[in-house]
């Protein structure tokens, strides 16, 4: 269904033939041989043997080696025509789109160059070649779309690449290649193909923020207690943060748990309820929810759009307020997603958002460094993001992740706490060198008093 599986076709179906002919041949031989030279009646002992035929033995080297050649040559080829290889990320030369493929244990997740970040379901426009370049984040799974190219291998720290592309609409169903876990069975990939206006719609629908109307025969109030539900669980602090698959828009997704079941109201119910039953193995937790919850949520995750992640609307969720000790814990994910080439907090760059605390207020910050460059956070004057040069001391004791200028490494998740002793104007930013000149930086604002807050503030472009 593409020309990287073509190629991959007329090579199998080359070889199949060729190999079909040399059995005919040796076994035709073998035939004849059998019946031309058998015992006859009245003959004895061994019949004349033959040593040394210099014109065999050339013939009988030189054919095989002739042919292995060939062989290398069109396999060679076909490898030319089904795969990108190893490309540099700086490769000027390369046009085209190029999406980014993550192996989780046990999921997709699918990054496009517009900011949708989705999982399982892969969108593409028909007859555009895009490249696609497959990771993991913990064991190594294989990308396998049999009908659209070769398998590939996702491999943690690595960078693999294929080709993506699709000759007609379609939904082609694919699979992890590779035993990876317990869930390895439930790590279906469905790309579906269509024409590119019907992509561009997709797309745009994606990135729109408006929370849709429930599914038919729940209601609104059902999905609005659905969402305290999902905040009072903290479902955002896996599925904001790629620990678990991104949940916006779920509703216009084919596939529920990676394919173990199909998505629809009745399953989501089902699933939610208990997840181990449906996919064994699945890193979800049961949260024993009573049957009336589960619907509620379900009427939140199926609405048209919800629910929000922080590349829209930044989500509550990223700042939790405890009153009672006071304290603020702050989700701070470094390469959210591709917003300013990975070089952002929660989505967010150049000032783009604004946390508010009290003074006093103790933050703990939860770092998360989903990017693949070393990231770090500090809580740094705000002068110093215009500064041209000098370093990025912490504005609070302990307000930086650990090794601030080499940075946390890519996957790494790290805890640190600090007091806002003094009311003023702060930046977040990233102090490995050049990061902040990149974008990395937002804003942190510590009032006298009042409620915190997490803002989409607006970007200093
Ligand atoms: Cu992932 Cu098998």
């Amino acid at each position: 269904m593409s020309p990287q599986a073509q190629a991959i076709s007329n090579l199998t179906i080359f070889l199949m033939l060729l190999g079909l002919l040399i059995s005919v041949g040796i076994v035709g031989v073998l035939i004849y041989a059998l019946i031309r030279f058998r015992a006859r009646p009245g003959q004895e002992g061994e019949p004349p043997q033959t040593f040394g035929i210099t014109r065999l033995e050339i013939a009988w080297t030189a054919t095989p080696f002739v042919l292995v050649t060939l062989l290398f040559f069109v396999t060679v080829s076909a490898m030319q025509h089904s795969s990108p290889g190893q490309i540099s990320l700086n490769d000027g030369a390369r046009t085209e789109p190029r999406i980014t493929i993550i192996g989780h244990q046990w999921w997709w997740e699918i990054r496009y160059p517009s900011g949708v970040v989705t999982a399982n379901v892969l969108h593409l426009p028909v007859g555009q070649r895009w490249v696609a370049a497959i990771k993991s984040v913990d064991v190594i799974h294989s990308f396998w779309e049999p009908q659209l190219g070769p398998k590939i291998q996702a491999v943690p720290g690595q960078t693999n690449y294929i080709w993506l592309e699709a000759d007609r609409p379609g939904v082609y169903h694919g699979s992890c290649g590779e035993f990876c876990g317990a869930g390895h069975a439930w790590m279906l990939v469905d790309v579906v193909a269509e024409p590119m206006a019907k992509f561009k719609a997709w797309e745009q629908q994606q990135m729109t923020s408006s929370l849709g109307s429930p599914p038919a025969g729940f209601t609104a109030s059902e999905a609005t207690r659905g969402a305290a539900l999902f905040g009072h669980y903290s479902c955002g602090s896996c599925h904001f943060t790629a620990i678990g698959p991104p949940l916006t828009h779920m509703a216009s997704r084919s596939l529920l748990a990676a394919g173990a079941i199909s998505n629809t109201p009745a399953h989501m119910e089902q699933w939610l309820l208990n997840p181990d039953a449906i996919k064994p193995g699945v890193h979800m937790p049961n949260f024993q929810l009573s049957e009336l919850q589960a619907r509620d949520l379900t009427a939140y995750l199926e609405s048209a759009s919800a629910p929000q992640s922080a590349s829209h609307s930044v989500a509550s969720h990223w700042l939790v307020w405890n009153a009672k000790s006071h304290t603020a814990t702050l989700t701070l994910v470094a390469g959210y997603n591709s917003a300013l080439s990975g070089f952002n907090f929660d989505g967010y760059g150049k000032g783009g958002m604004v946390i508010s605390v009290p003074a006093g207020a103790h933050v703990n910050v939860v770092f998360t460094n989903k990017a693949s460059l070393p990231h770090s956070a500090v809580f740094t004057a705000y002068r110093n993001v215009q500064a041209a040069s000098g370093g990025f001391a912490p504005a609070f004791q302990g307000a930086s992740s650990p090794n601030p200028v080499s940075g946390t490494t890519p996957g790494q998740k790290q805890q640190f706490t600090f007091v806002a002793t003094k009311a003023g104007t702060y930046a977040l930013v990233c102090a490995v060198p050049g990061h902040v000149q990149a974008g990395m930086w937002d804003v942190l604002m510590v009032t006298k008093s009042g409620a915190p807050s997490i803002k989409a503030g607006k970007a200093a472009m």
